[in-house]
């Protein structure tokens, strides 16, 4: 598929829930988001037909997201039902990495190729504030059997304030440089103006280059991680709605005032 301006779009993101076990300071509104409701999201059959369909559309690339997807429950069957889709290249993961230790095994034998892992800090106290509480031995440990696992690459997500001079970066950069690891350096997104930044070192934020449609765990296709414009798998169709969202992706993404969800966690 291509779009207006020519982009090849074959990178589908898949939010498979909107919950997660961390509470990130900058990725929740400070009034809280509203919940897709048990009902509204996309079964495991939905999301199935909408990627075989995109698949059979010039998709070769599927990333989970969230929230965080290892706490939708059953999330290893949906993995083997993707990794059976004929024609998928790529199938990766964004995770916090807090439940890896025991799934980065189960997901490589369900069929998961690569995962990206956020760690914006190696520090267990600032690890404890930036995520409202969490343990940061738990994605250490994560990571690692992410690498034992054979899920290959294991890419670092790190967000930054400014630059990744910060202290909390540096100390990411130079644990993923210990273990042989990539690291992303993103830029906080301003959640009340949602202002962005290209993503350092990947197409993330470069409209120019951009491949990718979004699709929300309640069955909407965004086409475009910064604008507020979506077109739904159950009220148009897959086949429509995926149709549309190509024809209508933005040249350039907008400010947006959605959560970050919106960036698929
Ligand atoms: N700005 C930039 N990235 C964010 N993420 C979440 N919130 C933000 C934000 N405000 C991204 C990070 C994190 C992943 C779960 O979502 O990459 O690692
Ligand atoms: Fe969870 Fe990621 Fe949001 Fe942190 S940024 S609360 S890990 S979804």
């Amino acid at each position: 598929m291509f779009d207006r301006f020519n982009r090849r779009i074959h990178y589908l993101r898949i939010s498979v829930t909107d919950r997660c076990n961390l509470s990130c300071g900058y990725c929740m509104p400070e009034e809280g988001i509203p919940f897709v409701g048990r009902d509204q999201i996309l079964s495991f059959e939905e999301i199935r037909d909408l990627v075989a369909v995109a698949v059979g559309m010039g998709v070769t690339k599927v990333r989970l997201t969230g929230g965080e997807p290892l706490v939708r429950r059953g999330i290893l069957d949906l993995v083997q039902m993707l990794a059976e889709i004929p024609g998928i290249k790529d199938l990766c993961m964004t995770s916090n990495g807090i439940l890896l230790r025991d799934y980065a095994l189960p997901l490589r034998q369900a069929g998961l190729g690569r995962i990206n892992i956020s760690l914006d800090t190696v520090d267990p106290a600032r690890f404890r504030d930036i995520t409202g509480g969490g343990d940061v031995s738990q994605v250490l440990e994560g990571i690692e059997a992410a690498r034992n696992a054979g899920l290959q690459p294991v890419k670092l997500n790190c967000v930054v304030t400014d630059s990744p001079d910060e202290p909390d970066a540096r100390g990411v950069a130079n644990y993923a440089r210990d273990c042989g690891l990539e690291v992303r350096f993103i830029r906080r997104m301003d959640l009340k103006t949602g202002q962005f930044w290209p993503i350092m070192g990947s197409d993330g934020g470069h409209c120019e280059i951009c491949s990718r449609l979004r699709v929300s765990s309640d069955g909407r296709i965004f086409p475009c991680l910064f604008d507020n414009t979506f077109f739904s798998i159950r009220e148009q169709g897959i086949e429509t709605a995926l149709r549309l969202a190509v024809e209508n992706k933005p040249g350039a993404g907008n400010r947006s005032d959605m959560g970050i969800h919106t960036l698929g966690g």
